[in-house]
C-alpha cells in the first residue's frame, strides 16, 4: 500500500463565511458557546481583535482568538473540532498566536481557563504560560473557577528558545506526517464540552 502524503493545514484569518463552521465547534465543544453574531461583531468592528481558523483541505477543524490591547495579549477563545483533537492542530494555533503577538509588540500573552480543563492548562503550560492567580466563580453555568495564567515576557530569551524548539518540533512531525495528518478515528473518545466565559465584546475578563 501506498502511504499518503500528510495533509497541510493552514492557518488564515476567520471570515464571517467561517462563521457555520465555528459555531459547530463551538457547540461541540463549550457548555455555553458563544453565538454567531459575538464572532460577526468581533470580526466587522473589533480592531483589537485577531481571529484565525485552521483549515485541513477545506475543512475548518480549529479556531483561535486573541484581543492585543496596549502591551498585553489576551487568547479569547480557542478550541479544536473533537475529531482533530491531539494532532497538534491546538499546537499549531497558538504558535501562530504567539508569533502575531510579538509581531504587535505585546509584551505578554494572557487567558483565562477552567481549572478542571487539564487539556488545555496542559498545552498553555507547554507553551510557557504559567499560573499567575484565580478568578473565582468565573464560569456563568457552574461557577467553577477560572485560572489565570501568563507568559513570561514574549521576547525573552528564554521564551524564545521555548517557542523556537516547539517550532522545530512541530516542523519535524509535520514532516514525518504525524502532525495534523489525520482526523482522530470514529468512536475515539472527544474532550468533554467546556463553558465559554463571556462572548467577544464583553471584554476579556468579569
Ligand atoms: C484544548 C484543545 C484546544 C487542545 O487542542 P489539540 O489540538 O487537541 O491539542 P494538541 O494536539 O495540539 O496538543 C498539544 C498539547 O496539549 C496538551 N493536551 C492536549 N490535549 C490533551 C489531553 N486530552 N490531555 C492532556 N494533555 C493534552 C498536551 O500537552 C499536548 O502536548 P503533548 O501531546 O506533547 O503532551 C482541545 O482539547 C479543545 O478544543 N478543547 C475544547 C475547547 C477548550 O477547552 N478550549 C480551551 C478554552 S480555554
Amino acid at each position: 500500500m501506498v502511504a499518503r502524503p500528510p495533509l497541510r493545514l493552514r492557518i488564515e484569518a476567520m471570515r464571517l463565511t467561517d462563521l457555520p463552521a465555528v459555531y459547530a465547534i463551538e457547540l461541540a465543544s463549550f457548555t455555553t458557546p458563544w453565538p454567531p453574531h459575538a464572532y460577526r461583531s468581533e470580526l466587522e468592528t473589533n480592531r483589537m481583535a485577531t481571529y484565525l481558523v485552521v483549515r485541513a483541505a477545506d475543512e475548518l477543524v480549529g479556531y483561535a482568538g486573541m484581543w492585543v490591547m496596549v502591551d498585553e495579549a489576551h487568547i479569547t477563545t480557542f478550541a479544536v473540532h473533537p475529531a482533530w483533537r491531539r494532532r497538534r492542530v491546538g499546537e499549531r494555533l497558538l504558535l501562530a498566536l504567539l508569533d502575531l503577538a510579538l509581531e504587535r509588540r505585546a509584551r505578554e500573552a494572557t487567558l483565562e481557563v477552567r481549572l478542571s480543563n487539564l487539556p488545555a492548562r496542559r498545552l498553555y503550560e507547554k507553551y510557557g504560560f504559567r499560573p499567575v492567580g484565580i478568578r473565582p466563580n468565573y464560569y456563568s453555568d457552574d461557577r467553577e473557577d477560572a485560572l489565570i495564567m501568563t507568559t513570561e515576557t514574549l521576547d525573552s530569551a528564554r521564551m524564545a528558545e521555548r517557542i523556537e524548539r516547539l517550532r522545530a518540533e512541530l516542523a519535524t512531525l509535520q514532516a514525518h506526517g504525524t502532525a495534523g495528518s489525520q482526523p482522530v478515528r470514529a468512536g475515539d473518545e472527544p474532550d468533554r464540552p467546556r463553558d465559554q466565559p463571556h462572548p467577544p465584546g464583553a471584554g476579556p475578563g468579569p
